[in-house]
């Protein structure tokens, strides 16, 4: 089929790539000139494993081609709007701007028939708004939510756990799914969940699968404040409820919280989308949620300030990561670049290593160090706090190792990813989040 892609940013280029090398013919639209330029050019303009083997392997097939012109999504049969829904400057709430400027832009391009596919993150309401200007072409709007994370995006394009199309009710809406069932027809194929919904079910689908994850970390989190001032082990706390099938063991994950371009700001922006509605009262847990998240960050800073005697000014402070999360160089609301920079804030001298954000890290956090080397950024170093777990510091960092290169043996574990045991072995002072 032909399809076209608009915003080609994370979730637009992953998902260009991903169809051609399903077999479509996509064009993958962006304003942006620099970016249109590199993935014409086969080149990624963010990490992601396996994207520039796939985007090369497209573009090499003739399949998949990118322009900063929107006459060339004419002819399409499918309009995917890709584009990005960040947290408006002066609220919580989404900046829809560019869903309307994208979608403005492609009316003229569109046929009686045609399918335009809303994937960007948006307010429920968001399709109703849309679909008259749309449906005045003749073509079709429909909303299909995208549920891949960074770092696994291609596998979760292609193999994903469901797909949700939300139609408006009549022929249209149910000859719309049938065009996304051919789209995705491998996993259709393999029968992956095909889940067809109205339209405001599946813009909530979105936000609210984001809200639950959010919430099951902070719950979590909230349990880590209550152990440590009990005494209790957080990590054995939830290994424990997550062999409850109907709990699950995944995202219990408790330390400095979440972070990244996409659960910090849909939570605001659901809260704000229900306030809105009048039903403020109905997610104002997220709220607490929001909180809680935050004060994690907190309790890192207060765990380096208390290990290294009452005060960190012109300590120096070694902060292992800065991605908000492994695999990934999305610093966006990165909970680790939050701590080094309060900790730079309280005087002590941060150096970040990272294995892919330093570059993206520097430009926004001049303020700090950064050190490409992992063993040239721990050497002198009086405290060590890991706040992204790479492979890089979980399994390749040897305690004892890393004891020769540091000035103090402080280690605090902001993601609990470290063997406690094999560093205090090694003759560290180890300090977890919600662990005794
Ligand atoms: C998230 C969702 O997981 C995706 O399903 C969704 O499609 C995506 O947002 C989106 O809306 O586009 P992502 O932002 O890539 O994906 O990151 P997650 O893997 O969800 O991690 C979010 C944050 O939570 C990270 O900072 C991570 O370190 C933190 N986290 C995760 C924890 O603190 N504990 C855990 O147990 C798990």
């Amino acid at each position: 089929m032909k399809l076209s892609v608009i915003g080609c940013g994370y979730l637009g280029a992953v998902h260009a790539a991903a169809m051609a090398s399903i077999g479509h013919e996509v064009v993958g639209i962006d304003v942006d000139r620099r970016k249109i330029a590199a993935l014409s050019g086969g080149e990624a303009p963010f990490f992601e494993p396996g994207l520039p083997e796939i985007l090369a392997d497209g573009i090499a097939s003739g399949r998949l081609t990118f322009t900063t012109d929107m006459a060339a999504a004419a002819g399409a049969a499918v309009h995917f709007i890709a584009v990005g829904t960040p947290q408006q400057k002066d609220g919580n709430a989404a900046d829809l701007t560019f869903v309307n400027a994208a979608v403005d832009a492609l009316l003229p391009h569109l046929r009686p028939g045609d399918v335009v596919a809303g994937k960007s993150t948006v307010p429920v309401g968001t399709s109703a708004d849309l679909a008259p200007r749309i449906e005045a072409t003749g073509a079709t709007l429909v909303w299909n939510p995208e549920f891949l994370r960074e770092g696994w995006a291609l596998q979760d394009t292609i193999d994903p756990d469901r797909i949700v199309v939300g139609v408006a009710s009549g022929a249209a809406g149910e000859r719309a799914a049938d065009v996304l069932r051919e789209v995705y027809h491998p996993a259709v194929a393999r029968s992956i969940p095909f889940l067809v919904t109205d339209r405001p079910t599946a813009e909530l689908v979105k936000v609210a699968a984001n809200a639950f994850l959010a919430t099951k970390i902070s719950f979590i989190n909230a349990m880590a404040e209550i152990a440590e001032v009990t005494g209790a082990d957080v990590t054995q706390l939830a290994d424990a409820i997550g062999h409850d099938a109907r709990i699950g063991r995944r995202f219990l994950g408790a330390g400095i919280g979440f972070g990244g371009g996409c659960l910090p700001k849909d939570i605001r922006a659901f809260s704000a989308r229900a306030e809105e509605l009048g039903r403020g009262e109905s997610v104002a847990f997220l709220r607490e949620v929001d909180a809680i998240n935050l004060r994690r960050r907190e309790r890192a800073v207060q765990l380096v300030v208390a290990a290294l005697g009452g005060t960190v000014f012109e300590k120096r402070v070694t902060v292992l990561g800065a991605a908000f999360k492994p695999h990934s160089d999305d610093i966006r609301d990165s909970p680790g670049l939050d701590v080094a920079t309060q900790l730079r804030g309280l005087g002590a001298l941060v150096t970040v290593t990272d294995p892919a954000a330093i570059d993206n890290a520097r430009r926004t956090h001049p303020q700090l160090g950064f050190v490409t080397d992992r063993d040239e950024a721990l050497t002198g170093a009086d405290a060590v706090i890991v706040v992204t777990e790479w492979d890089e510091y979980r399994r390749e960092l040897s305690p004892a190792h890393a004891a020769g290169l540091v000035a103090g043996r402080i280690v605090v574990d902001g993601r609990n990813c470290l063997d406690a045991a094999a560093w205090r072995a090694a003759g560290w002072e180890y300090y977890g989040m919600g662990r005794p």
